[in-house]
């Protein structure tokens, strides 16, 4: 399963990226905005932290529109993925961008109707927000699910990319179901290292060791 991070703030992705373990970064406007930069600056900067795909997503909302954007958003870098919304213009816009070799990730996905015409729209990623829907009483997971057995039944090329996940739950059950991606916020993304055990055992092993004098390098 790839890992990527869900957040526009550049200085959580190089710490994060230091790990090894990001293969990529998505953005939307709340994001941006929260970041209070420039929405140009910030993706070529993650663009440069991150070799992997930078989702960045359209403002327009008519194919025309959403082209001209796509146009100067995949001039940034050649990692960039475009990300469209899940609308009969976002997903003509998809097979469009597709066709001349850009990445495209289409997003708001709240059904498995909707990523199937995401698929056969040629998207490089379907974006389910699991978190959105688990808050309006369905089951994210469910989609996750549903998504997962028509793509393998019809050997879709498009990667399930889980969004909106606000827990391990959610990366854990995404991952058993096979999801290619999993876009994590930043705490969430830390929060997989831990686990009590590990703090009490290391806690142990290091007093254990004060204990024996010695050194190893
Ligand atoms: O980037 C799309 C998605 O991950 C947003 O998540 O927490 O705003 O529902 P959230």
């Amino acid at each position: 399963m790839k890992f990527f991070v869900d957040t526009a703030d550049t200085a959580e992705i190089k710490s994060l990226s230091s790990s090894g373990l990001l293969d990529g970064v998505t953005t939307n406007p709340s994001l941006i905005a929260k970041s209070g930069r420039k929405f140009v600056e910030v993706i070529d900067e993650i663009c440069d932290i991150v070799p992997g795909p930078v989702s960045a997503e359209v403002a327009a909302t008519d194919y025309d529109g959403m082209m001209r954007e796509a146009h100067v958003l995949r001039a940034i870098a050649k990692n960039v993925a475009i990300k469209v919304p899940l609308t009969p213009d976002g997903l003509r816009a998809c097979r469009t961008l597709r066709a001349t070799g850009t990445m495209v990730n289409v997003t708001l996905c709240f059904s498995a109707s909707q990523a199937l015409l995401a698929a056969k729209a040629g998207a490089s990623f379907i974006s389910p927000f699991v978190g959105r829907l688990d808050d309006i009483g369905e089951s994210g997971i469910g989609l996750i699910a549903d998504i997962c057995q028509i793509y393998k039944a019809y050997g879709f090329a498009t990667e399930v990319l889980v969004a909106s996940i606000r827990n391990l739950g959610h990366v854990e059950e995404s991952a058993k179901l096979g999801a290619h991606v999993a876009t994590l916020p930043p705490a969430v993304l830390r929060s997989m290292f831990n686990h009590p055990l590990t703090d009490k055992g290391l806690a142990a092993f290091l007093a254990d060791w004060a204990a024996t004098g010695q050194t190893i390098a």
